[in-house]
């Protein structure tokens, strides 16, 4: 990872978060993504669907790969190595008992294999669609994983508010 930007991540990244709850900055950064990411999602499935705008269906998914895949990273690194959570959700009423803890797993268990879908489904998408894109021998296979991969995002986002409310906002 560049220097600046692992400098910049130790110097913002532990801040607190702006949305006044226990969370850190990039915890709400990531909280209120997901808000974004499950309407920007829907709006590709209609396009493709409903309108069949197969090139505008394409830009959409791949501009959001790349935005998640480096929001993600950026996230992991500083879960794990600089600011974590736990401290923030120790507060929590529904800590001691491991609530918390379970909705974390049942979270990660979604966001997991979401990132493996995925990952799978644009990189063969790439590589076995036309392009420009439209219907071929692999729509098939695209479109039952691409609705699989769709709804485990639609997991990830709905276990994850449930997380951040148990964690950091319940009193
Ligand atoms: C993870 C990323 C992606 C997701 C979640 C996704 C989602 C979907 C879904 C749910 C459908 C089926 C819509 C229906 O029920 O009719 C679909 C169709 C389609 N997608 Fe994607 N897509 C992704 C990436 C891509 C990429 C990268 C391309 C282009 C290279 C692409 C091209 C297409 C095309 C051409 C169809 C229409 C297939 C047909 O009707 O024959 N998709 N996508």
């Amino acid at each position: 990872m560049p220097a600046p930007l692992f400098y910049l991540l130790r110097r913002f990244a532990p801040m607190n978060g702006f949305l006044g709850t226990r969370a850190s900055l990039m915890l709400d950064v990531v909280f209120l993504a997901m808000f974004a990411v499950v309407p920007i999602l829907g709006w590709s499935i209609y396009l493709v669907r409903i309108k069949q705008n197969y090139l505008l269906h394409k830009r959409v998914q791949v501009t959001l790969s790349l935005v998640l895949l480096v929001a993600v990273t950026l996230f992991e690194i500083d879960m794990r190595f600089i600011t974590g959570w736990e401290s923030a959700a120790e507060k929590s009423p529904y800590y001691a008992s491991g609530l918390v803890w379970n909705a974390l797993k049942v979270h990660l268990v979604f966001a997991v294999t979401t990132a493996c879908i995925w990952t799978l489904v644009v990189i063969r998408a790439l590589r076995n669609i036309p392009s420009p894109p439209g219907p071929s021998p692999h729509s098939d296979w695209h479109k039952r994983w691409a609705w699989i991969a769709a709804l485990d995002m639609l997991g990830t986002a709905v276990t994850g508010w449930v997380f951040y409310y148990l964690a950091f906002v319940a009193t």
